[in-house]
């Protein structure tokens, strides 16, 4: 049995983690962090080695959707495994301790250094911070204060990362984020609303494992995570291809499972790894549930019409696109579906496959539709 002292971890005696879980959970972590094979090992080491790393999390303007997402997930024990291997000595949603108690502690942390800083919500500038304070003390204050000791500091949620809802459109509490302040630290960004815990969690082992925070693009969000377009990666991405779209709610195309873009889907403009994650240990996503992305993980996706169809100026699939009329000897627009969707779809979604399920159940729900309501037409095979 692996030694156990105040400071070093025993993953698998101190809490009940087994080690088949804490194995597959370190190939979990692996593969959302796309390392090379063998990385799992590495990962096991780094955690059963590691010293507990102090956190602090603070909580500002936010609705604590990201602290009840982490929380809540389970697959496979990613939260007890962080929250063991990390020491939260200060998240005032979790915690045992309140007021004067809770503040010794964050103080006791902030004065040893060497913590890593979560953020959630974002931060109010206005009329002097009055709109968001604790302990006596603006939004503004406890950033600063926390950040001056931190090694790195990781922004969770689009409140956090962008400014997200109170940042939204007239912006009454002049709402910022935490980039927009903190700038002689290293800030990662995990946007979402709220943050998909499967990415904190990456982002954490990474940090552990390789002492270094992972791979970023300019918006500071972490690149296994936020490298690929949601579209590029959509198991309806065939159906886009194929020009066969949903045209309103409940109709034959939006039960068969077609694409949403005409509905104001932002999947062609956002950023995020939901399609091969999943939430909910993988049970669905918003897109697989029905309903259009709003663009959680973009900056200002509040203020931009939910149901609205986005410009494509800046997506440019033309060789992937079916033809009006298909050349002689050319692919067919089928043909550039079903390769369209093969190509766009990494990490195991079934491109062409759920292409050929969809279609089929494309066309039973419109011989449904047409043997029991006469009087309404299916949708039209569209093809633009
Ligand atoms: Fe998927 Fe949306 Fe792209 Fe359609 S527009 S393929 S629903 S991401
Ligand atoms: Fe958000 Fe769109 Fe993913 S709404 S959770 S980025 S599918």
């Amino acid at each position: 049995m692996a030694i156990q002292t105040q400071d070093t971890l025993d993953i698998q005696t101190m809490q009940r983690v087994s080690r088949r879980d804490f194995l597959a959970f370190c190939s979990l972590m692996a593969g959302a962090l796309a390392l090379p094979k063998g990385s799992e090992e590495l990962i096991k080491e780094a955690l059963t080695s590691a010293k507990r790393t102090p956190v602090i999390w603070l909580e500002l303007q936010d609705c604590a959707g990201c602290s009840e997402a982490f929380l809540r997930s389970s697959s496979p024990t990613a939260a007890e495994v962080v929250l063991d291997i990390l020491s939260v000595d200060y998240h005032e949603t979790i915690m045992a301790a309140s007021g004067k108690r809770a503040e010794e502690a964050k103080q006791a942390t902030i004065a040893a250094g060497g913590y890593l800083l979560v953020v959630e919500g974002s931060i109010s500038q206005g009329d002097d911070g009055v709109y968001c304070c604790v302990s006596g003390k603006s939004s503004v204050q406890l950033l600063e204060e926390a950040a001056k000791n931190a090694i790195a500091v990781v922004a969770v949620g689009n409140c956090a990362t962008f400014g997200g809802i109170p940042r939204a459109v007239p912006n009454p509490t002049k709402a910022v984020s935490v980039m927009d302040l903190v700038k002689d630290k290293p800030v990662l960004n995990i946007p979402g609303c709220p943050m998909n815990p499967v990415n904190l969690t990456a982002t954490v082992v990474h940090f552990l494992t390789f002492g270094s925070l992972p791979e970023m693009d300019n918006l500071h969000r972490p690149l296994f995570a936020f490298g690929h377009l949601i579209h590029d990666n959509c198991e309806r991405r065939g159906h886009f291809d194929a020009g066969e779209f949903v045209r309103e709610w409940g109709d034959a195309g939006h039960r068969a499972g077609w694409c949403m873009y005409k509905m104001g889907c932002k999947g062609p403009m956002s950023y995020h790894n939901c399609p091969t994650v999943r939430f909910n240990e993988g049970v669905n996503w918003p897109i697989g549930a029905g309903h259009p992305c709003i663009g959680c993980s973009e900056p200002g996706f509040w203020d931009i019409p939910t149901y609205e169809p986005i410009e494509l100026a800046n997506f440019t699939p033309p060789a992937l696109f079916p033809a009006i009329i298909p050349p002689q000897n050319e692919i067919s627009p089928v043909g550039a579906a079903i390769a369209g969707g093969t190509l766009g779809i990494i990490a195991g979604a079934a491109g062409a496959f759920a292409y050929k399920m969809m279609t089929e159940q494309a066309e039973k729900a419109q011989k449904l539709d047409e043997q029991t309501n006469s009087a309404k037409e299916p949708p039209e095979s569209h093809v633009e």
